[in-house]
C-alpha cells in the first residue's frame, strides 16, 4: 500500500458503485481523497456541502477509517487539485464500455496538463455495473426503488428531494 490518490467526481449523490471502488480503492492506496467538483452553477440536485456531508456519513457506514478517507471538494483543474495536495494518482472506476471512451479523453488530457500524475482505474463490481447517479435519482423521482443502490444515509435525503 502506498500514496494519495485523489478520487474525483461530482457524487450527485454518491452512489454504492462509489463506495465499491472506495473499497477497493482502500486495498491499493494508503489514503483517499475523495474530491467533490465543485460546480454549484451545473445542474445539480444536492449542493456541494450536502454530496460531501453524504461521502462522510457513507464511509462512516461503510466503516472505514476515516484516517485513510478526507472528502473535499475541489474548483478548477483537477490535475492542479492533485498537485496542491501532493497526489501523483486519479483514481476512477470503470463500469460499462459506454465509460471507457469519455475516461480515455479525460485521462489523457490530465497527463497532457501533469505526465507526473497517473490515472488509475479500478473495475466496478458487477452489482453495480450499471449504477449512475443520474439514473438513481431518476428511479427515485419516478417511485422506484433505490435502495440498494445508494448508501444507506444517502436514501432518506435522496426520497426527501422527490417528497417520496
Ligand atoms: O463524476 P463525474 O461527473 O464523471 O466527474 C468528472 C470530473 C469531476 C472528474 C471531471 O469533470 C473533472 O476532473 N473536472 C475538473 C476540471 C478538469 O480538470 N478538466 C480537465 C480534465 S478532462
Amino acid at each position: 500500500m502506498r500514496g494519495i490518490a485523489i478520487y474525483p467526481g461530482s457524487f450527485d449523490p454518491i452512489t454504492k458503485g462509489h463506495t465499491s471502488i472506495l473499497k477497493s480503492g482502500l486495498v491499493a492506496f494508503e489514503k483517499i481523497i475523495v474530491a467533490v467538483l465543485n460546480n454549484e452553477s451545473k445542474e445539480a440536485l444536492f449542493s456541494v456541502s450536502e454530496r460531501m456531508e453524504m461521502i462522510h456519513e457513507s464511509v462512516v457506514d461503510m466503516g472505514a477509517s476515516l484516517e485513510r478517507i478526507e472528502v473535499d471538494s475541489f474548483d478548477g483543474l483537477l490535475v492542479g487539485y492533485a498537485r496542491r495536495r501532493n497526489a501523483r494518482v486519479i483514481l476512477r472506476g470503470l463500469r460499462a464500455v459506454a465509460d471507457f471512451e469519455y475516461e480515455l479523453q479525460m485521462a489523457n488530457m490530465n497527463r497532457h496538463l501533469n505526465p507526473e500524475v497517473e490515472t488509475v482505474f479500478i473495475m466496478a463490481n458487477d452489482a453495480y455495473f450499471y449504477v449512475a447517479s443520474n439514473l438513481v435519482k431518476e428511479v427515485a423521482r419516478l417511485g422506484g426503488n433505490v435502495s440498494n443502490l445508494v448508501p444507506a444515509p444517502v436514501l432518506p435525503r435522496l426520497l426527501a428531494k422527490f417528497d417520496k
